[in-house]
């Protein structure tokens, strides 16, 4: 049930006789805490009338193209398939499956499945002949394999009165499977994360500063990779323009080392973390005074006097709780092991992940990367090169195996 509280669902209704078995549809989802927004086929308003549904989901229906001929608006097929974190269509028809397939446009529906970015599910339902066509089974696999999740119908008494398969599953069935569904496409759904990427600037003057290579593609990779699992990322990145865009990840945009703990500290005290990871290549110095202005040339210092910047990730490891996974970075020159080790105490960390410059395609300025998870002295896993996103998506597996060993997200983070 909890898979689907505050999911937003768009249900498309088509012309099956099953179209009475919606409202029953959408009562189930919004019980389990889903909200609701109905489009209708003009084929479905044949056997129930959107004024039942509109009233069960509490949000107008929608079934026409434009909305009001006269003013000359139209309905925004493509604000319905944004706004959705999937499409249903319960039932769907023999009709509209092959308008899913031919990528038809003829419905305000198969409009919004077109522009739809969320996945699709849909529950078929047609007399038994239909269903069994080769057409109808063609389509399907299309669909299948377009990554369209199908509840199958199931078999009894047809309208038709012929008996087999081809009735749509009971809408406390497509409840129960929708439910799954997300569960498996997002198992982190509901825990945290507290991210710090890319490099830090360390101004000199208006306009020189002391910063690194760091591109923050590693740490991008990581925050989309868990975001993608159904996390809630808080993604603290220094100057990088690798984009983090997705509606799991509120990503704050720092510059320096004072920043990015601030911007860490303020996420940590809103929400609790059930998982930090520190992928920021944080400046290890900063000039102790920055000259306010730009510097002309001849005036240059002949030599800047640095102060040490605190270690972010030791302290934001110190104010989380003891249940949330902690994982620090380590930029090694050779064989690291030692340095990773001693990182894994003064930082705080349950894992470091150990790179090293001296590997051929690892590192700063790359695509690919080559890593160590360091647990401890008896346990330490060595990965081959792989692109970064490979490397988040290995990441993410271990933070997934830890965060469901421990506590239910709610338990850890109150929420
Ligand atoms: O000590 P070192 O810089 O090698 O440690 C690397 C790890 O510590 C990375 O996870 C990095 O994000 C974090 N770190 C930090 N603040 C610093 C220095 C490093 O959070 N000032």
């Amino acid at each position: 049930m909890a898979s689907l509280s505050g999911r937003r669902i768009v249900l498309g209704v088509t012309g099956s006789i099953a179209a009475y078995k919606s409202a029953f549809v959408v009562r189930e989802l919004v019980k389990a805490g889903a909200q609701v927004r109905v489009v209708m086929t003009p084929g479905a308003k044949e056997f129930i009338a959107p004024l039942t549904l509109g009233t069960l989901s509490g949000h107008a229906v929608h079934s026409e193209l434009t909305d009001d001929r006269n003013a000359g608006t139209w309905t925004d097929h493509v604000e319905l398939g944004l706004w959705g974190d999937v499409v249903l269509v319960a039932p769907a028809t023999a009709h509209t499956i092959s308008g899913m397939v031919e990528g038809r446009g003829d419905s305000l529906l198969l409009t919004v499945l077109l522009s739809a970015k969320c996945p699709v599910v849909i529950a078929p339902a047609m007399d038994r002949d239909m269903f069994t066509h080769p057409a109808t089974t063609e389509n399907l696999d299309t669909l299948t394999q377009r990554g369209v999740h199908i509840i199958e119908p199931g078999t009894g008494e047809l309208a038709s009165g012929l008996t087999g398969k081809g009735r749509m599953a009971e809408p406390e069935r497509i409840r129960q499977e929708l439910s799954a569904w997300f569960k498996k496409q997002a198992p982190l759904l509901g825990f945290r994360a507290l991210i710090t990427s890319g490099p830090t600037r360390e101004p000199i003057d208006a306009v020189r500063f002391i910063g690194n290579r760091s591109s923050g593609r590693q740490g991008a990779a990581i925050a989309l990779e868990l975001a993608r699992r159904g996390m809630m990322v808080d993604f603290i990145s220094g100057p990088s323009h690798i984009p983090t865009d997705h509606p799991g990840i509120q990503r704050v945009d720092v510059e320096t080392a004072l920043e990015m703990k601030a911007a860490a500290e303020a996420a940590l005290n809103n929400a609790m973390p059930d998982v930090i990871i520190g992928a920021a290549a944080v400046a290890d110095v900063r000039p102790a005074s920055p000259i306010t202005g730009k510097v002309s040339k001849e005036d240059l210092p002949e030599a800047i006097s640095m102060v040490p910047n605190p270690d972010i990730l030791a302290g934001i490891n110190a104010l989380a709780s003891s249940a949330c996974f902690k994982v620090g970075f380590a930029l090694a020159h050779g064989n690291g092991h030692d340095a990773a080790l001693r990182k894994l105490k003064s930082k705080n960390c349950d894992m470091i992940v150990l790179n090293s410059i001296t590997d051929k395609g690892a590192g700063f300025e790359h695509t690919t990367n080559r890593v160590d998870f360091v647990h401890g002295p008896d346990r330490i896993d060595s990965f081959e090169l792989k692109t970064k996103e490979a490397v988040a998506s290995d990441l993410v597996n271990e933070v997934q195996n830890q965060l469901l060993q421990r506590t239910a997200p709610s338990e850890q983070s109150g929420r």
